[in-house]
């Protein structure tokens, strides 16, 4: 094989590894996009009437209320810059209660968070379904951290 047909293989190699790199980082890009927007939605949904529309704890309802709520894009700095990832899923899955979220069994929010406490249903679709939207919840709150 002469010279310049090495360099031309090599430069092709180069360029097909490139756009293969090129085209992964865009799809998963894509896929982060689309489970923060997926959050976002939930985040609208359920918890801006009293978190507000960006977190920051001026939701409609929050003057009603006799404790105002968290400034939820501050998760990470009160907690050593960390975001507080299982703690949050905790607060939102109802182990850990908030007084204003509601019991653990009724919570504000209906039941789309709430995995029943019975055995079997930790097999359901129902049960996957809920640990999706609760991460999707967490991707979107990590995103709107300050
Ligand atoms: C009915 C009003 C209300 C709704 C709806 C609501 N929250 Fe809250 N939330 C509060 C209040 C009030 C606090 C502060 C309670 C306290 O400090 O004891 C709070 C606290 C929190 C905290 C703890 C923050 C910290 O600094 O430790 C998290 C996390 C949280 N809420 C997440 C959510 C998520 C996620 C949703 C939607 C699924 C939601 N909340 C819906 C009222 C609400």
């Amino acid at each position: 094989m002469n010279n310049s047909r090495r360099v031309r293989q090599i430069f092709s190699i180069m360029f097909m590894t490139l756009t293969f790199l090129h085209a992964n980082a865009l799809m998963s890009l894509a896929q982060e996009d689309t489970v923060i927007e997926g959050g976002r939605y939930l985040y609208k949904k359920f918890c801006a009437t009293c978190h507000g529309g960006r977190g920051h704890g001026d939701g409609p309802k929050a003057s009603s209320l006799k404790i105002p709520p968290a400034n939820l894009t501050h998760l990470s700095k009160i907690n050593g810059k960390k975001f507080p990832f299982w703690e949050t899923y905790r607060i939102i899955d109802g182990r850990e209660q908030i007084t204003t979220h509601g019991p653990r069994d009724m919570p504000v929010w209906g039941v789309w968070f709430q995995i029943p406490d019975d055995e079997v249903s930790t097999e359901t679709q129902w049960a996957d379904q809920v640990r999706g939207r609760i991460w999707q919840l967490l991707a979107y709150l990590e995103s709107i951290q300050e």
